[in-house]
């Protein structure tokens, strides 16, 4: 009997994770007297067949569908979703649907637990960092302004089913940014999961319903302790405060890169920093670079974007009182966080990202 999909009842909120897991995932739909669903454009075209081919019976009174990409996770498109509720007369015993990577599961999340004062979602990612990271643990909401998810609310979907199905689409930059997520899971918590990742280059990966089932647990487990990110959860954000600065960083300047891509680089720096912090041994240090340049290019920053670099960090909603506050690694496989790091290590870090010899 195949061990997939794996279902976790944590309350409040059901799992379905692996193979299967979608043309299972019909009965529970069946409950709901109007399904109202939300997608992007791409997921559209490529994941609602799929949908539509595993859940023949299920049937979907209305598709919305928004364009795709971070600039449709914003304000207006949470208006044309209200809208279009309000236009439907969807009531509060309707189902929403987000079939789509993070971008749709934010933005439908916020839309949906807005709306009339909420009415209940399931998520079904479409992308490896949906399925790893962005479905689960509750935080949903939109951009405003220029800062990222500044306004949104923490709340359950009523399940989460995770198929693989849906990535026979997905294009590599989006594999390999999901992926950089997957590593994250490995060196904060789950030593077993770097060890099925270590040496190899995500194209070369073949047991993906072990290990999206694993990294999606690992969150899972976080989210159950800590869904507030009063403590344990902030153990997700390795590699994110340098790694949101680099974003942000190439935004600005017109080249917009993955989220992934930028995560990774911010580990190799957050890595060299927990390096001096917690004395961990060489070898771990250069298995982790070693592991995260087999998997992405190195960005070509010089040290005058540094300055920038640090003023983008010191807009981080992780800044309290001008303090810099690191989630950094004890050794691969145990992460801790809190850690006030001084502006010079910083620097550092990031010569030492710039100046390194990646091989490739
Ligand atoms: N709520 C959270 O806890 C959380 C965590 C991490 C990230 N996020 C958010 O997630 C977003 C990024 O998510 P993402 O990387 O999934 O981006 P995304 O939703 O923009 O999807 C990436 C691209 O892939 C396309 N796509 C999606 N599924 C596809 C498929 N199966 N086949 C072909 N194309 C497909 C989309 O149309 C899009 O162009 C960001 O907004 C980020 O802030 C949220």
């Amino acid at each position: 009997m195949s061990k997939y999909p794996l279902l976790l009842d944590t309350k409040p909120v059901s799992y379905m994770i692996g193979d299967g897991a979608l043309g299972m995932s019909g009965k529970s739909l069946q409950k709901y007297p109007r399904i109202i669903m939300l997608v992007d454009e791409n997921v559209e075209k490529h994941c609602l067949p799929v949908f539509k081919e595993y859940l023949p019976n299920v049937e979907i009174d209305h598709v919305i569908s928004i364009k795709s990409g971070e600039k449709s996770k914003n304000l207006e498109q949470s208006i044309h979703i209200w809208n279009e509720l309000t236009r439907l007369q969807v009531d509060r015993d309707a189902l929403f649907i987000n079939l789509g990577g993070g971008v749709v599961t934010d933005i439908g999340g916020f839309a949906a637990s807005t709306y009339k004062r909420g009415i209940p979602f399931i998520n079904f990612p479409t992308t490896l960092l949906g399925m790893a990271d962005a479905a689960i643990g509750g935080k949903t909401g939109i951009d405003y302004g220029a800062y990222k998810n500044q306004v949104g609310l923490f709340v359950d979907p009523v399940s989460v089913i995770i198929d693989p199905i849906f990535l026979n689409t997905l294009n590599d930059l989006q594999w390999q940014s999901g992926f950089a997520e997957v590593m994250k899971y490995g060196l904060i918590m789950d030593r077993d999961l770097w060890s099925m990742l270590i040496g190899k280059d995500y194209h070369h990966l073949d047991d993906w319903n072990k290990i999206i089932a694993k990294a999606a647990r690992d969150k899972i487990d976080i989210v159950h302790h800590d869904a507030l990110e009063k403590g344990m959860r902030k153990n997700l954000n390795f590699g994110h405060t340098i790694g949101h600065a680099i974003e942000s960083y190439y935004l600005m300047h017109d080249m917009p890169i993955t989220h992934g891509q930028a995560i990774a680089a911010g580990m190799i720096c957050e890595t060299w920093i927990s390096s001096k912090k917690f004395n961990i041994e060489c070898t771990q240090i250069d298995e982790v670079v070693d592991m995260i340049d087999l998997n992405f290019e190195k960005f070509g920053i010089s040290e005058d974007t540094i300055p920038e670099l640090l003023d983008l960090m010191r807009q981080d909603k992780k800044v309290r009182e001008g303090q810099l506050k690191f989630s950094l690694i004890r050794k691969i496989g145990k992460a801790t966080h809190d850690i006030e790091v001084e502006m010079d290590m910083v620097i550092d870090s990031i010569k030492y990202y710039i100046n390194r010899n990646a091989a490739h």
